[in-house]
């Protein structure tokens, strides 16, 4: 089946590049936003024939950037989706790089909505055949998917531009217990033996303010932090503050998706990192790996 990729307006660069690694064709969107705030998409194209019985492969981030926010995202996929569907697509392969809400994937407190599990339920509800995320915060959301769908680890390529910087003398650290098993994996990207270690962190589920503590041996090492996703910048700033306290050298900030919210940059940078390093899951200037081959793998 012949395969077209629709660019997404989030995911502009990304989509692309993808297309282009495939070798196939691809369109791109007509969006905008209505007076009264409503989103607006249409797929650009002339001869709706062109999408009939082809696999359509659809690639839109949800984050939020400085061009919109991601409930507008999340409208332009669902209308993607809906628009290729309608054309009568053979195939339909969903490529959200970044998932937004996939944070709120439990009831913190009373009255709260599981609203990660509901998005995914609407998408589902649409009728696709595949569905790819990388690095979802939390997998266990994918199983409301009744399609095939994949969680693609973007580690190999982080690492490997790490090491392209040349920091040798690596420790992981972990911002969060929690999240020390993928620094595990994350390490042994950098070699069999490479330390891993972490802070506690603690949320208050209230007011979102993060306390942490921990002293560790880093003494001359070049500290890599790895998260999956950074937004204000808070948990990163202040593993970066511990690390330096614990003697690192230089501080890596690293996260598949640097959303850099707020002062999220000056913050991480002012607590002494020596560079942020994201993906371009997010279309901004933190998307110094490109994830566009590793992607294109899983779509051949
Ligand atoms: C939380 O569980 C995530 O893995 C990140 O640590 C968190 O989303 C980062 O948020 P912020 O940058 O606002 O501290």
């Amino acid at each position: 089946m012949e395969k077209i990729l629709i660019v997404g307006p989030a995911s502009q660069t990304l989509g692309v590049k993808i297309a282009k690694e495939l070798g196939i064709n691809y369109i791109n969107t007509e969006f905008k936003k209505f007076a009264d705030g409503e989103n607006y998409l249409r797929i650009n194209l002339e001869n709706e024939d062109i999408i009939k019985g082809k696999e359509i492969i659809i690639v839109q981030s949800t984050g939020p950037s400085s061009s919109d926010n991601q409930n507008a995202r999340i409208m332009e996929l669902l209308m993607m989706i809906d628009a290729v569907k309608r054309m009568g697509a053979g195939k339909i392969i969903v490529v959200v790089p970044y998932l937004a809400y996939a944070r709120q994937d439990k009831i913190f407190r009373p009255g709260e909505s599981q609203f990660a599990n509901i998005l995914l339920k609407l998408i589902n509800s649409l009728g696709i055949d595949e569905f790819y995320v990388v690095d979802i915060h939390a997998p266990k959301v994918l199983e409301e998917l009744d399609c095939k769908a994949v969680n693609i680890d973007s580690m190999s390529e982080l690492a490997k531009y790490i090491k392209f910087l040349g920091a040798k003398d690596i420790v992981v650290v972990s911002p969060d217990k929690g999240a020390v098993e993928r620094s595990k994996a994350f390490a042994k990207h950098f070699g069999e033996n490479v330390p891993v270690d972490f802070f506690e962190k603690k949320r208050d589920v209230k007011t979102g303010e993060i306390t942490m503590s921990g002293k560790l041996s880093l003494k001359g090492k070049d500290v890599v932090i790895a998260d999956d996703i950074i937004a204000t910048g808070g948990t990163m700033a202040t593993a970066i503050k511990l690390s330096k306290e614990s003697g690192a050298r230089k501080v890596y900030a690293v996260a598949t998706h640097a959303l850099l919210l707020q002062s999220a940059k000056y913050r991480i940078l002012d607590a002494g990192a020596d560079e942020i390093i994201g993906t371009d899951t997010i279309d901004n200037e933190a998307a110094k790996v490109s994830l566009a081959g590793l992607i294109a793998q899983y779509l051949k």
